[in-house]
């Protein structure tokens, strides 16, 4: 009986950390550098002139789950990432892209 209180207030925690554990910059900085850099800019200027410039917060003052939505099925020129990236490690990505200026 106590193991499983034990165990079942772990799991709660568990439970509770899940969605807001912080988002991995170090991993959003590498796959932005692999996957998005060349049209976005490595330090989001955007090369590619249609792209929008992060470093200016162009188009960031969407919420996370738009952008992710956008990602996920490209965008104009931007080609999808679904089934390339998962939503995890876009949501890294875009952690990132918020902290470049
Ligand atoms: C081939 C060039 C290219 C690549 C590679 C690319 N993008 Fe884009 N991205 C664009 C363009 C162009 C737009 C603007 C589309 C438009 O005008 O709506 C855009 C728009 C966006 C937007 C704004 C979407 C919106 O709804 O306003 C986000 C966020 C974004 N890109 C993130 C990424 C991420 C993250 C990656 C890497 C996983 C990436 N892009 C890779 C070209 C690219």
């Amino acid at each position: 009986m106590k193991n499983w209180i034990l165990g079942w207030l772990a799991g709660g925690v568990l439970i509770l950390a899940g969605p807001v554990e912080a988002a991995n910059f170090v991993n959003g900085q590498r796959l932005y550098n692999m996957y998005c850099a060349a049209c976005h800019g490595p330090r989001g200027e955007g090369v590619n002139p249609e792209a929008p410039k992060f470093r200016m917060g162009e188009r960031l003052e969407q919420p996370d789950m738009i952008l992710l939505q956008s990602v996920r099925t490209g965008k104009k020129t931007m080609p999808p990432f679904f089934g390339i990236l998962q939503d995890t490690q876009i949501l890294d990505i875009l952690a990132y892209v918020r902290t470049l200026r």
